[in-house]
C-alpha cells in the first residue's frame, strides 16, 4: 500500500471511490457502514489539490482504496454548512486557544473502500494526512453525522478525536470533533 498526496491525474479514481459512498449515490445496504455527506465536482478537486495540497490517498495495485481530504476553512467555506461552522469557531476553545481559521482546518471527508476496512488503512491514511497538515495547522476539526455510528466509533475509539460540541444543520444532528495535529496516533506522545 502506498500513501501519497494526490495529483490531478488521480482525480477520476478518487471521484469513483467517493461516489460509491456519498449519500446521494451510496447503495442502501452500504449505508450502515458509513457514508459521506459532501458532494464534489472535478473543479473543486482541482482546487483542493493545487491550492491546498489537501487530498491524501492510499493506492494499491494502481487503485485508489482510501482518501482523506483536508483543507483550510477558506476552501471549505463555499459549502454553506462549513460557512456555518466557521461562524461558530470563536465560541470554541481547544489546547488553550480560541479556535480560528488560522489555527484550525477541516479534516474530512475520509473514505476507505469496503474491502480495506478494519485493515489499518484508516489509521495509516489519517496519520499520513495529519503529518502533512501539522506543518500548517495545530488543530484539526471535523464533523460526523450522529447516525454514522461506524465513523464515530472509528474516530473516537481508534484515533481518539474528542467531541467539542454537538449541533444541528438542515435537520441532521452532528458531533463536532477536534484533534491535536502534533500527536501521531502511533505514539503515546510526540
Ligand atoms: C468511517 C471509515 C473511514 C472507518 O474506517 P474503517 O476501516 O471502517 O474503521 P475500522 O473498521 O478500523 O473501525 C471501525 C470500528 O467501528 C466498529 N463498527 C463497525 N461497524 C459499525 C457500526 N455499524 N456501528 C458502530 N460501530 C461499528 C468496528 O467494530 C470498528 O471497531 P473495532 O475494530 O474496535 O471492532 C470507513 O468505515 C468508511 O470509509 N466508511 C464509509 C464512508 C464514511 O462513513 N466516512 C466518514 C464520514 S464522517
Amino acid at each position: 500500500m502506498k500513501y501519497k498526496i494526490a495529483q490531478i491525474e488521480d482525480i477520476e479514481k478518487v471521484l469513483e471511490l467517493h461516489s460509491k459512498y456519498q449519500i446521494d449515490s451510496i447503495r442502501q445496504e452500504d449505508k450502515k457502514d458509513g457514508f459521506i455527506t459532501t458532494a464534489f465536482t472535478k473543479e473543486q478537486m482541482i482546487d483542493l489539490i493545487t491550492i491546498e495540497q489537501g487530498l491524501f490517498i492510499a493506492v494499491n495495485d494502481e487503485k485508489v482504496v482510501a482518501y482523506v481530504m483536508s483543507a483550510s476553512w477558506k476552501f471549505w467555506s463555499r459549502w454553506p454548512m462549513f460557512a456555518f461552522m466557521v461562524e461558530d469557531l470563536h465560541n470554541l476553545e481547544y489546547l488553550g486557544q480560541k479556535l480560528t481559521v488560522q489555527n484550525s482546518y477541516q479534516y474530512g471527508p475520509v473514505c476507505v473502500d469496503k474491502e480495506y476496512r478494519g485493515s489499518g488503512v484508516f489509521e495509516q491514511i489519517f496519520d499520513f494526512a495529519r503529518e502533512n497538515m501539522t506543518k500548517k495547522f495545530p488543530i484539526l476539526i471535523t464533523f460526523i453525522n450522529k447516525i454514522n455510528t461506524r465513523s464515530y466509533e472509528a474516530h473516537t475509539k481508534k484515533l481518539k478525536l474528542e467531541v467539542i460540541k454537538e449541533f444541528s444543520y438542515n435537520n441532521n444532528n452532528y458531533y463536532e470533533l477536534v484533534y491535536d495535529t502534533s500527536k501521531s496516533i502511533f505514539k503515546k506522545s510526540k
